[in-house]
């Protein structure tokens, strides 16, 4: 199968020699026999600190939980701190739809209008207003998945005014932050909330590989407490190895050296993607050009049916992420990866989805 629209990283990108070093080390570094505190390796937790500071935000190593994966934090989360029936405002298209995670815990999902790298802040406020329920704000501001926009620093300084204002929590998944192509992005939520009402995600899944699992989640100190009492009760937290070797892929400047190579690769795959789409599909579909993240969102000019083709590029072996997966309204998209395939699979994904519309009539 071709993967055209998964949100990992090709093995080619990978990097193996200097991962494979990191992994030897952990032989080494490891030294946490029992069950531990269920937080994390302190020395990971304390990279992980530098990091956000250098991003502008100021939460101290014991204010930051590790977590199997970004996923894992959304859950604890819904666990931890919603109730049943609390409300969920997010971007109305977003990842976050596609997940069972907080419909399953009884949460009501509550879309806002989000385009042109802004946040229908008016629209959000009106809700807030006349909202009764306990309530929380998730927001995927960088590289957006799927859409792969940016908020504004504008409109980051706006949710945290309404955050202040109507007392509510905000997630910032900001899982993308790193995988800027042209520049880099404005800061993030956390940094410009200084009333700590901000919990702010992140993970080397985007970065390294999915299934190292290893995440994390910072915010307040009594926040992260509550979580990670929880996490103690779910499973004692993440392995050590694949801690241990991300802490020593970081301090030995190699994952800094890597995100120079991977953010080169990625922005010549979808230079390449984007060049692809121009030749062949633009008389019947538009798209922004990504300025980070791993997704091209293309939308079609004229109303088609998205399943159908879905399913019909599955039967030609290309498997497309159609855009009702993260949205509960209709959209005429689907969420294409520059990441997942090698230019070839690009190429053949991208004359099939040609093939299958010229053979339904449509002008490419
Ligand atoms: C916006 C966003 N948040 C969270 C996740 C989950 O990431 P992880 O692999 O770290 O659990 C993904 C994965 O696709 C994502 O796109």
């Amino acid at each position: 199968m071709i993967q055209l629209g998964k949100g990992e990283l090709h093995p080619d990108l990978f990097p193996k020699k200097d991962f494979q070093k990191s992994l030897r080390s952990v032989a080494d570094l490891y030294d946490a026999y029992g069950y531990n505190d269920g937080t994390g390796d302190h020395r990971l937790k304390t990279a992980v600190r530098s990091y956000l500071q250098e991003n502008g935000v100021q939460y101290s190593a014991n204010s930051i939980l590790i977590v199997s994966g970004a996923l894992q934090a959304l859950q604890l989360i819904s666990l931890g701190l919603l109730q049943y029936g609390s409300n969920v405002f997010a971007q109305q298209t977003s990842y976050i739809h596609s997940l069972h995670v907080f419909r399953t815990t009884g949460m009501q999902m509550k879309g806002i209008p989000f385009h042109n790298n802004t946040l229908d802040t008016s629209y959000l406020e009106k809700q807030l207003k006349s909202n009764k329920s306990p309530s929380i704000l998730y927001v995927n501001p960088t590289f957006h998945n799927p859409t792969t926009e940016t908020m504004s620093l504008e409109t980051r300084k706006e949710i945290v005014k309404l955050s202040k204002e109507y007392k509510i929590p905000v997630i910032e998944d900001d899982i993308f932050r790193d995988l800027w192509l042209d520049n880099t992005p404005p800061p993030p939520i956390a940094s410009v909330d200084t009333a700590g009402h901000t919990l702010i995600i992140g993970s080397f899944s985007k970065t390294i590989a999915p299934t190292l699992r290893i995440g994390w989640i910072a915010g307040p100190a009594d926040v992260i407490e509550k979580l990670s009492d929880l996490r103690m009760q779910l499973d004692y937290g993440s392995s050590y190895l694949p801690q241990l070797a991300i802490y020593d892929f970081i301090a030995s400047g190699n994952y800094e050296k890597h995100l120079q190579i991977l953010r080169e690769k990625l922005k010549q795959r979808r230079d390449y993607f984007i060049h692809l789409l121009e030749t062949h599909l633009h008389e019947v579909a538009h798209w922004n050009i990504p300025e980070g993240g791993l997704f091209i969102w293309v939308t079609f000019r004229e109303e088609i049916n998205i399943r159908k083709l879905w399913s019909q590029l599955m039967d030609n072996g290309i498997v497309v992420n159609p855009g009702f997966m993260y949205s509960p309204y209709p959209n005429q998209s689907i969420r294409l990866s520059y990441a997942s395939c090698t230019e070839e699979e690009m190429k053949k994904g991208v004359l099939s989805i040609k093939k299958i519309l010229q053979d339904w009539s449509l002008k490419t």
